[in-house]
Order: structure tokens, then C-alpha cells, then sequence
């Protein structure tokens, strides 16, 4: 199995969870880290043919993740093309090569919503796999574009592909900080529909996409179920997005996400959600 970006945020725990299952884990990463064990690691770049042809070797699995991960990572120019000319480099030469499944890093950032820079609104709540995207950044587009990737490389070489919208990733203590930031300032998680993902769930639906039975290319958003303000999600939701249609309503803190796909054709249900009162929301 190859993992990429594996010495970073996502990687390293999924690199250790895969190596926990039995996997054998070939991790290609730019930099080196001290708590990345894999049984073989790859010192390259995933936008080099000879680098990622060299990563390949013997692999029947590979996961996606080396990116630039956030618009200020970089400038516009390196985010985009590091972003699309890694994705398209692991999965054409996966796919040429016969490997038949690979998972990959989407974000939530492909509906462009988040770092929009006219702070638009969702069309609708909850979000889903289809809701239309108005792109504003190039990181968002380099994830809307890795997801086209993605069903090129299906419907050339036959290669199975789930890709991830992960929500924000991080430890339960991160997380917890940042739900601190949501409880006394919750109008700023509206653009991420107050939506977070712990670091071992990420690495779990990633288990579950290289395992699931599924085929072709497809999409899906990951996320704990419930969010990371502790406010009833209508209350949220009547206070800072009230012209928003809401094509269901939400209940007590449940995160205005639809992650019926993952549940249904993957199995995936958050294991780590944050311990939060429902407080009154008074704005
Ligand atoms: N963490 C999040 O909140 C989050 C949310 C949504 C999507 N994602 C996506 O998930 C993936 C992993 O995110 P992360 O949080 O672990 O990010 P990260 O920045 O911690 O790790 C990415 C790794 O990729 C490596 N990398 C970057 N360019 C490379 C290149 N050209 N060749 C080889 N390696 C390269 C980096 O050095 C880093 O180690 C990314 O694709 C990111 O866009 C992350």
C-alpha cells in the first residue's frame, strides 16, 4: 500500500493505523519525520514521474494525501499545480499500472465555501455530495479539480477512487480549542457548517474507502455527526444563515452535513465526537 503527504497531519496516523491492520505501507513523502514508520519510506515528490514510478513499486493500494492544505500554503500557483499535478501523477500511474483502488484527499473546500472571499452562503443545508460549488480560491479548486481527477483516471484505466471532503482534521485537542473559539464566537463556523473530523476518524473512513466493495469514482463527506458549537444546529442555523433553505430539520447539535453516503455505501461513522453542552444561544 502506498500512502502519500505520510509524514504529515493525516498521514502519520494513517500510516500507523494501515501498519496496525497488517498493511504493508510504502510512504512517499518531501519531508522526513521522526515518528513516521512505514516499512519503506520514499524521499520525493509526488508531482515527479520517477518519484512516485519508484513509490509504486509492488503496491496494490494507495492513498492520496500529499497537498499543499490550505490556501496560504503556498501562492496560488504552487497550491494549484502542486495540488492537481500530484493528484493526477499518483492516479494516472496507478491506474496505468493496474492498481484497481485508491483514496484520495478531497476537502469540503471543492463547494468553495469556506475561503470564499464574498462569503457566500450553502444553497442549501445540509451540504451534500451535489450542492453547487462556487470556487473562489485556488485551493478549492485544486480539490474540486482532484475530484475530476479522479473520475478521469475511473474511466480511463477502471481504477476505483473514493475521494473525501474531509472537514477540518485535527487532535482532540485542537478540536476542543476550536470548539472553545466556536462557544464564544459560533457566526464563524457557519462557512464550515460547524463541521470537524478527529485526526483517527479520518484514518478509519480512509480504512473503510480502500475496503469498501464500491466502484467507479465517488465523492463523499466525512464528519462527526454532530458540531463543534454547543448550540442547538436550528438555533445556529435561524441566527446566522436564516435565508438559507433547509431541506430538513436538524436536531439538538447534529452537524448540518448529509453524510448519508459515507454511512450507507462505506459504513463510516464518526468514533470521536467532542463532549459538549447544548448552551441557550444568545446573539
Ligand atoms: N487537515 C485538514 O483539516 C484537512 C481538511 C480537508 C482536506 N485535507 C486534505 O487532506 C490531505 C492531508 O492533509 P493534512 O492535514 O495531513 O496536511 P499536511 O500539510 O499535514 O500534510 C500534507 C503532507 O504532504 C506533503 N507534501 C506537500 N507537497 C508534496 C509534494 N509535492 N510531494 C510530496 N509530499 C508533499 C507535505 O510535506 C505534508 O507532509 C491534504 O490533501 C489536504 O488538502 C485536510
Amino acid at each position: 500500500m502506498l500512502v502519500t503527504g505520510a509524514a504529515g497531519r493525516i498521514g502519520l496516523v494513517t500510516v500507523q493505523r494501515l501498519t496496525e491492520l497488517g498493511a504493508l505501507v510504502t510512504a512517499l513523502s518531501n519531508v522526513e519525520h521522526p515518528d513516521l514508520k512505514a516499512d519503506r519510506v520514499v524521499i520525493g515528490d509526488t508531482r515527479s514521474e520517477a518519484d512516485v514510478a519508484d513509490a509504486l513499486t509492488g503496491v496494490e493500494y494507495v492513498v492520496h494525501l500529499a497537498a499543499l492544505a490550505h490556501p496560504s500554503a503556498g501562492t496560488p500557483y504552487d497550491v494549484y499545480t502542486i495540488n492537481v499535478v500530484s493528484t493526477f501523477n499518483v492516479l494516472a500511474q496507478a491506474g496505468a499500472r493496474g492498481i484497481r483502488r485508491a483514496v484520495i484527499a478531497s476537502s469540503i473546500n471543492a463547494t468553495g465555501i469556506p475561503f470564499n472571499p464574498h462569503g457566500i452562503r450553502p444553497a442549501y443545508f445540509p451540504l451534500d455530495e451535489k450542492i453547487p460549488a462556487d470556487v473562489g480560491d485556488a485551493y478549492s479548486l485544486s480539490k474540486q479539480n482532484d475530484e475530476n481527477t479522479a473520475r478521469m483516471a475511473w474511466r480511463t484505466w477502471g481504477i476505483d477512487v473514493v475521494a473525501f471532503r474531509f472537514p477540518h482534521v485535527n487532535s482532540p485537542d485542537v478540536l476542543a480549542r476550536r470548539a472553545e473559539g466556536a462557544r464564544r464566537d459560533p457566526r464563524g463556523g457557519l462557512r464550515e457548517a460547524w463541521s470537524y473530523l478527529d485526526t483517527r476518524d479520518a484514518a478509519y473512513a480512509i480504512e473503510l474507502g480502500l475496503t469498501a466493495s464500491s466502484s467507479g469514482a465517488h465523492t463523499f463527506f466525512v464528519a462527526a455527526d454532530t458540531t463543534n458549537a454547543p448550540y442547538e444546529t436550528e438555533a445556529l442555523l435561524d441566527a446566522f444563515a436564516p435565508d438559507v433553505p433547509r431541506l430538513r430539520r436538524f436536531v439538538g447539535r447534529e452537524v448540518p452535513i448529509d453524510l448519508t453516503a459515507a454511512r450507507t455505501v462505506l459504513g463510516f461513522r464518526a468514533r470521536h465526537e467532542l463532549d459538549l453542552p447544548t448552551l441557550h444561544l444568545e446573539i
